[in-house]
């Protein structure tokens, strides 16, 4: 199968943003394990960092015309923002899991609405970059194909 994965703005500062919040790993190390994590099951995946919304909606909609199967997606601000994001998701109608590395359920208010979450496939929260992988885990296991 063909997966996507889709980060949000700030997430290309993993490695220093906060690191006490969310890990010292950074997003070049987190997706090159998911690519070979991919590859090892006989699986494809992209991956597409962008701080701008509307960069991440033309990627979602470019995501129907090269066929993928699945999309993982951790949204960062725009989880608690972006109802155009929503829309575009819901738009290209492929299946996805929102993923976090923070628990945002025991953070700031702001972070306990997401937009995405109720028309996701699954949310996973908390786990750091582990919960990247048992995204793409679960992603490879529900659509069953190569
Ligand atoms: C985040 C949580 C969001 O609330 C925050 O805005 C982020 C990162 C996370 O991965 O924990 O940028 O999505």
């Amino acid at each position: 199968a063909k997966f996507l994965l889709l980060n949000g703005p700030n997430l290309n500062l993993l490695g220093s943003r906060e690191p006490h919040i969310y890990g010292s790993m950074t997003l070049a190390e987190i997706c090159d394990g998911l690519r070979e994590q991919a590859r090892a099951a006989g699986h494809s995946l992209e991956e597409f960092q962008s701080n701008a919304e509307h960069e991440l909606i033309d990627r979602t909609h470019q995501a129907r015309k090269d066929g993928v199967d699945f999309i993982l997606i951790n949204p960062g601000a725009f989880t608690h923002t972006s109802i155009a994001l929503r829309d575009a998701l819901l738009g290209v109608g492929i299946p996805f899991i929102e993923v976090h590395l923070s628990n945002v359920h025991a953070r700031e208010d702001f972070r306990q609405h997401s937009f995405l979450s109720d028309v996701a496939v699954g949310v996973i929260t908390g786990l750091g970059p582990k919960g990247y992988e048992l995204a793409l885990q679960a992603a490879i296991h529900l659509t069953g194909k190569n």
